[in-house]
């Protein structure tokens, strides 16, 4: 099949940061109406890997889809249109997507009218993209996490053309605001405050995937969750790869405690932002997050390494000593404040006393949740291109370890909760018990209790009666 290629990424662009304004493009919905005509009465699948942020773009892109009446199926078999997006964060992401495009190229075989597409973080990867295009000829569609706004034309020319279309282009840095979104849930809601990233760790994809920190206008957030609290929503969370850049780039004057703020007046029962950069984490956000009651006192901050010669390796800009300060003054001044972060092991040569430190950090912070993982080389990134002597099997030992390290002081965390009342937002039946209902306290804990439908989407009060570290049972408290 001939490739029609309208762009593709490249890596230096994508690592440009120009200090340009952000750009405000209205969204045009180019063939919207040839679409619709075209796939009245069809599905579309999406599976949808890795972070909140690509969560938020496939309710983007299932609001587009079924504003066209295109309608939605869990089966791949009965959809026209098949959309991948992928996460290119660590390799065994990307493995996935692989394995999947693997199982669903047959389909193609069999229906010319299937659109095959693969969207989002890993096709923004030159060398990955046409790794992808060499292996499964039988993809037809690639666009990037730039081009959701261009959805429509997009499946129309791969379903008309013939071709396989490509459009991957690394933007320095465009908002368009899209008015449809199929949120995936009815009682909790991600907004998006800012895009992309533009601190460069060195061995993070993201800016290159995402591109330049660009944020949304303050109104147009703020216009947002208001309505989210109109329809009822009971939890708003704030997203972005580093909430705290929110408004550096736009000459509102405003910054991410200011938002913050705004959104938590607006009267939301839960107010959760994500993720937040240790390094332009404000005391005026400490001061605000402790001063409304429906900003949860839950906080996710990154550490990746409790040494600084690897914290600096890695190019986070704080030291330990900063990271820990900044720990120290948050539960000072939020009591009750759950803290959790992700960390990084066998970053290329970390030696046993460099991961100490990291252990004995986790001491020290006392986190309540932690995400672990072992160092992946990404292409492409500063890191990759170093020479690592740290064997695999080191690399996993150490992993269990800090694991175990983790999980000792998330159980304490979990046993001290016993005998407490809690607010649970419920989510629905428990996955593990189809007898129980689950959902997060404030702090982010799960709890399963004996309830019924009724209180699906309520806050409720339970009591915990047995802690399970990672999760916590109990039962509903009258009243
Ligand atoms: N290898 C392993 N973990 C990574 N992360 C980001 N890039 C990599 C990588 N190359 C982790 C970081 C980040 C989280 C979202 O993913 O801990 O905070
Ligand atoms: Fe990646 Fe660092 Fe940006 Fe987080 S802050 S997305 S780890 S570059």
């Amino acid at each position: 099949m001939k490739k029609r290629i309208i762009a593709s990424p490249d890596m230096r662009k994508a690592a440009s940061r120009r200090k340009e304004a952000t750009i405000f493009k209205p969204a045009s919905f180019d063939k919207k109406e040839a679409l619709e005509a075209l796939v009245k009465g069809e599905k579309y699948y999406i599976h949808t890997y890795g972070c909140q942020a690509n969560v938020r773009d496939e309710e983007t892109l299932r609001g587009l889809l079924d504003d066209i009446g295109y309608i939605s199926t869990n089966n791949p078999k009965e959809a026209t249109l098949i959309i991948l997006n992928t996460c290119a964060v660590r390799e065994n992401a990307e493995d996935k997507v692989f394995g999947e495009i693997g199982n669903l190229k047959a389909l193609r075989r069999q229906n010319k009218n299937l659109v095959l597409a693969i969207c989002g973080c890993v096709v923004e990867q030159p060398e990955i993209l046409n790794r992808m295009m060499d292996i499964f000829k039988e993809v037809n569609l690639y666009f990037g996490t730039h081009e959701i706004p261009q959805l429509y034309e997009l499946v129309y020319e791969a379903r008309t053309s013939g071709e396989i279309v490509v459009a991957v282009e690394s933007k320095p840095g465009e908002v368009v605001e899209i008015k449809p979104a199929s949120r995936s849930n009815q009682y909790k809601a991600f907004v998006n405050v800012i895009y992309g990233c533009d601190k460069f760790c060195t061995y993070c994809i993201v800016p290159y995937t995402r591109g330049k920190e660009r944020s949304r206008l303050f109104g147009d957030v703020l216009n947002e969750c208001r309505q989210l609290v109109a329809q009822g929503y009971q939890e708003i969370t704030l997203l972005g790869q580093n909430v705290n850049a929110y408004g550096k780039d736009l000459n509102e004057g405003k910054d991410f405690a200011d938002l913050l703020e705004e959104v938590a007046k607006l009267g939301i029962p839960r107010l959760r932002f994500t993720t937040s950069h240790p390094w332009d984490f404000s005391s005026k956000m400490i001061e605000i997050i402790a001063k409304y009651p429906n900003i949860m006192k839950f906080i996710h901050l990154p550490v990746q390494s409790g040494n600084n010669r690897i914290l600096k390796a890695m190019g986070r800009r704080y030291t330990r000593e900063q990271y820990l300060a900044l720990v120290k003054q948050m539960r000072e001044k939020i009591p009750g404040l759950a803290l959790s972060t992700d960390i990084i092991v066998g970053f290329p040569n970390e030696s046993d006393e460099e991961f100490e430190d990291t252990l004995t950090l986790v001491d020290e912070a006392k986190f309540e949740a932690a995400f672990t993982f072992i160092y992946s080389p990404r292409k492409g990134t500063p890191a990759a291109k170093l020479e690592d002597h740290i064997g695999k099997e080191t690399k996993s030992t150490r992993f269990q370890a800090l694991v175990k390290r983790l999980e000792k002081h998330i159980e304490a965390h979990s046993d001290a909760m016993v005998g407490q009342v809690f607010d649970v937002l419920v989510d629905g039946v428990s996955k593990n018990d189809p007898n129980m209902y689950s959902g997060y306290t404030d702090e982010n804990k799960l709890v399963h209790f004996r309830g019924d439908e009724s209180l699906v989407g309520k806050i409720v009060k339970v009591k915990i009666h047995e802690s399970h570290t990672y999760s916590m049972i109990g039962e509903l408290v009258n009243g």
